[in-house]
């Protein structure tokens, strides 16, 4: 078993958040690690690619829109250089302090935009995966979907989108977020144990609830009605959803935006 992949089998706890852009990751990562805060826990939250230094600055270069010329190689091995550090420099030392990790995005979203979405070999990005995460697996996935047909992949990156420039990903176009969505899928269904598919395609406090449902095992929450209140789910609602940067990157150096 890898670090961050079980409670009791090794230090820390590491979630990963999943999906298409727009798909509500941030806002439900961000509601999670307050409740967990509130629950004592020592939580960081982290965002990929970025959550460091370096990796902030390999993010503005793989989303500059000015990038065009980028090679589809380019472009895997940069999310992996950030991951490398992000996973050096901050998941490992965490997890070792036996801390929460939230992470918004890591290795299966390299499968699903770099292989199914830009079609690079499974095979090479796993490998490039493997290489990049030195052992680290996440415990479990939430992965978050906004609906069953193509017009859902059109609002996820309208929402995405909403707030200023598209990213050189989200200007990709709708085939390869149809085809980013179906990589998602399959992954989700090899990996049932780990990957949780949660739709935000419903108000969001019942996305909420189905997201704690979904890691109540590992905090040993028992029912998460009884355990937060009805009320609770519904604060969701108050909180600034539209942050687009993590709130709260914990004590690793990375840049604010
Ligand atoms: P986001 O943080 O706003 O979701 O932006 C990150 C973008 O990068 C998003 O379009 C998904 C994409 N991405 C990949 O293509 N491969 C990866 O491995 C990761 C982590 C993100």
């Amino acid at each position: 078993m890898g670090i961050g992949e079980g409670k009791g089998e090794g230090p820390g706890i590491f979630i990963t958040f999943e999906g298409g852009d727009g798909a509500g990751k941030t806002t439900h990562l961000n509601f999670l690690a307050n409740a967990l805060r509130q629950q004592g826990c020592e939580v960081v939250c982290l965002r990929e690619p970025g959550g460091t230094s370096i990796g902030e600055d390999l993010r503005a270069v793989v989303l500059d829109e000015n990038n065009s010329a980028m090679a589809d190689e380019t472009e895997l091995l940069i999310y992996e250089a950030a991951r490398a550090q992000l996973v050096r420099e901050v998941i490992i030392p965490a997890l070792q302090q036996d801390k929460v990790v939230l992470c918004d995005r890591f290795y299966d979203s390299t499968i699903a935009y770099q292989a199914y979405g830009r079609g690079l070999p499974i095979q090479a990005v796993k490998m490039a995966n493997n290489f990049a995460c030195q052992g680290v697996h996440p415990c479990r996935t939430i992965m978050l979907t906004t609906g069953d047909e193509d017009d859902s992949v059109l609002e996820g990156l309208q929402r995405a989108t909403k707030h200023g420039e598209a990213d050189r990903l989200e200007q990709a176009g709708i085939a390869f977020h149809a085809n980013v969505r179906r990589g998602f899928r399959e992954i989700a269904e090899a990996n049932p144990e780990r990957i949780r598919v949660v739709s935000s395609a419903v108000p969001k406090p019942q996305t909420a609830r189905a997201v704690f449902r979904e890691i109540a095992d590992i905090f040993e929450w028992g029912d998460v009605d009884e355990r937060f209140g009805r009320e609770f789910f519904d604060s969701i609602e108050l909180v600034n959803t539209d942050a687009k940067a993590v709130v709260d990157q914990g004590s690793n150096p990375a840049r604010a935006e």
